[in-house]
């Protein structure tokens, strides 16, 4: 959980997103702002051969199936939401948006989405300072960031004094967050969701799978994982199985479509290629629906 200090863990997923652009072929997911976004000291090992082979391949090695977690999250948001897009949703809502960069990409088909980025505002203030500091004129258009503490604010009193419009759809991503944070900041949270969200609004969030529920022996790298989040102040708190959200969900009004599990998110994203990318084993991406 964090205090007064930005997102650590943040900085990590940026840092892996700049590493893949540069160093593995084929691409999962692009993002051409993510060394500029990420500390200085990833920056200097994701642009340096020199460092990033011993340090992120060599000593951070056994973490390789992290960067498939983290980069098939990011392209099935980013599919997810075009394709929320492409059905008329008109604003996108990132809960615990760290480093994203989709304000900066803007794609084509974003045109005219309202982006509204909630984190915890030492998070968000780093953040902000990285992308004036790139080169971005802010404020942005259709952005806006809002600074929310999941376990001290209210997501709804933190979205009424935003550009955000309860009575529109929203696509909320809560990506790389839920783990982190108290079953009771969980449950305020999806609370708040479900009163924000008009008919049509979808919600998509990855989440860590129980001890028990993980297959025997799959779960040394989500052991190592823990222990280097941990380290860096960032706890792993929080665990479900499908049935815990299921029922999380149903509480605040969304249906659970779908989970989407490593295997499922390998086969779609990773497969068939040459190198060692492969995603890691414990985790899913659930995808839900307002009713
Ligand atoms: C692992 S990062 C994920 C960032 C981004 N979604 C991504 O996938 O790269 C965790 C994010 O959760 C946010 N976070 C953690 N605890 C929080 C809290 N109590 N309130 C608001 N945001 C929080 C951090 O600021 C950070 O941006």
């Amino acid at each position: 959980m964090l205090d007064r200090n930005h997102s650590r863990t943040a900085e990590a997923t940026a840092a892996i997103r700049a590493c893949h652009l540069r160093y593995d072929t084929p691409l999962v997911f692009a993002d051409p702002y993510a060394a500029q976004l990420t500390s200085p000291l990833w920056r200097a090992v994701a642009s340096t051969p020199l460092l990033y082979w011993p340090i992120v391949r060599g000593l951070l090695g056994a973490l390789r199936p992290v960067h498939g977690w983290i980069l098939v999250r990011d392209q099935m948001t980013v599919d997810d939401l075009q394709a929320y897009v492409a059905r008329g949703g008109r604003q996108y809502v990132l809960l615990g948006a760290g480093f994203d960069s989709i304000a900066l990409r803007r794609p084509a088909w974003l045109e005219g989405v309202n982006i509204v980025e909630v984190d915890h505002p030492a998070t968000q203030a780093v953040k902000l300072a990285r992308m004036a500091r790139s080169g971005a004129t802010l404020p942005l258009a259709d952005f806006e960031a809002v600074p929310i503490d999941f376990e001290r604010e209210n997501l709804h009193d933190g979205l009424a004094r935003s550009s955000f419009n309860a009575d529109a759809p929203s696509f909320f991503a809560w990506q790389g967050v839920i783990y982190y944070l108290s079953s009771s900041a969980i449950a305020d949270t999806l609370r708040h969701i479900g009163e924000l969200s008009a008919p049509g609004s979808e919600l998509v969030f990855d989440f860590l799978l129980p001890g028990f529920a993980l297959q025997q022996g799959r779960g040394h790298v989500l052991s190592l994982t823990r222990a280097v989040t941990a380290r860096m102040g960032e706890r792993y708190v929080s665990y479900h199985t499908p049935e815990d959200l299921e029922r999380l969900l149903s509480a605040v009004g969304y249906e659970l479509v779908d989970v989407q599990r490593d295997v499922d998110l390998q086969a779609r994203y990773c497969a068939d290629r040459d190198d060692d990318l492969s995603v890691m084993h414990g985790f899913g991406i659930a995808r839900a629906r307002k009713c």
